[in-house]
């Protein structure tokens, strides 16, 4: 398939998305949006795929949405367009999703990242939602993903004045997973990928959707959903496999049933 802005790899198990727009620091422009979903279109309906990175270039993870193609839009064209409501696409996935994020996350770029399920940053990113310098405000989730993430006070410091925040700080308050040297960046994310995608895939999904709901509902709410799916797993083959190989001491060898 052919794509104009994204480069689409799969290494094994693991599907790879490079964002590749370097004239525009990989600014999120409406055919980088359309191009992600239909890649992780077909990653999602490939058995074959159990993990997802997506990642930019050493300078830039994406420097946010792209400022010169929305500059000009007006309030019914945005509203009739439901502009950026494709991003919901992307948050949405089944499949687990990794942000390897170098250089500049901003706007969008920061937003993006916080859709996947966790980010490793390298040691030079810089994250930020500095829209407000813009007249506007994040508009693909940060106001709502990065309160939860790092919580209200950083996430409200971060969009009312626009700052960015170091790798160092961004693993301190809990915006990303680890932080890695720039230079091993991919590497030690598709590490990580292989790790994932060499679980049981309906697990690995299972568990994803648990998490996720934490997000939405109350605790006593999240445990009984937790503990329904927790049950629900002993109808798959690779728990009978997983718990079989532990007890006789080898490699599971599981089988996505
Ligand atoms: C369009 C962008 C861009 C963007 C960079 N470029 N960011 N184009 N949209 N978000 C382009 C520049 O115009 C320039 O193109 C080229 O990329 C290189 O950028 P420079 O600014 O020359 O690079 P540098 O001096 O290294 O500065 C890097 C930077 C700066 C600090 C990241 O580019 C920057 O501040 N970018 C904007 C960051 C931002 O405000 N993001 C939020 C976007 S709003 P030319 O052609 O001039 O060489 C957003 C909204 C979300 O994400 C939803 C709310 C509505």
């Amino acid at each position: 398939m052919d794509y104009e802005t994204i480069i689409v790899e799969t290494r094994g198990k693991v599907g790879l998305i490079t964002l590749n727009r370097p004239q525009a620091l990989n600014a999120l422009n409406a055919t980088l949006l359309g191009e992600v979903n239909r890649a992780l279109d077909v990653f999602e309906a490939d058995r074959g795929i159990g993990c997802i990175v997506v990642t930019g270039s050493e300078k830039a993870f994406a420097a946010g949405a792209d400022i010169k193609e929305m500059a000009n839009l007006t309030y019914p064209q945005i509203y009739a367009d439901d502009h950026f409501a494709g991003w919901d696409r992307v948050a949405n996935r089944r499949k687990p999703m990794i942000a390897a994020v170098a250089g500049f996350a901003l706007g969008g770029g920061c937003e993006f990242a916080m859709m996947c399920d966790f980010i490793i940053a390298a040691e030079n990113a810089k994250f930020g939602q500095p829209e407000i310098k813009l007249g506007v405000m994040p508009g693909m989730g940060g106001t709502q993903r990065l309160t939860r993430l790092i919580g209200r006070a950083k996430a409200m410091e971060m969009c009312l004045t626009g700052r960015m925040m170091g790798a160092e700080e961004a693993e301190r308050s809990g915006l990303v997973a680890r932080v890695v040297p720039t230079a091993e960046l991919l590497n030690e994310a598709l590490k990580t990928a292989e790790a994932i995608a060499s679980m049981s895939q309906p697990i690995v999904m299972m568990t994803k959707e648990s998490i996720n709901r934490a997000d939405e509902v109350s605790l006593s709410e999240g445990v009984r959903f937790e503990r329904r799916v927790f049950h629900a797993m002993f109808a798959t083959a690779d728990q009978k496999e997983g718990m079989a190989a532990f007890v006789e001491k080898r490699a599971p060898r599981f089988s996505d049933r």
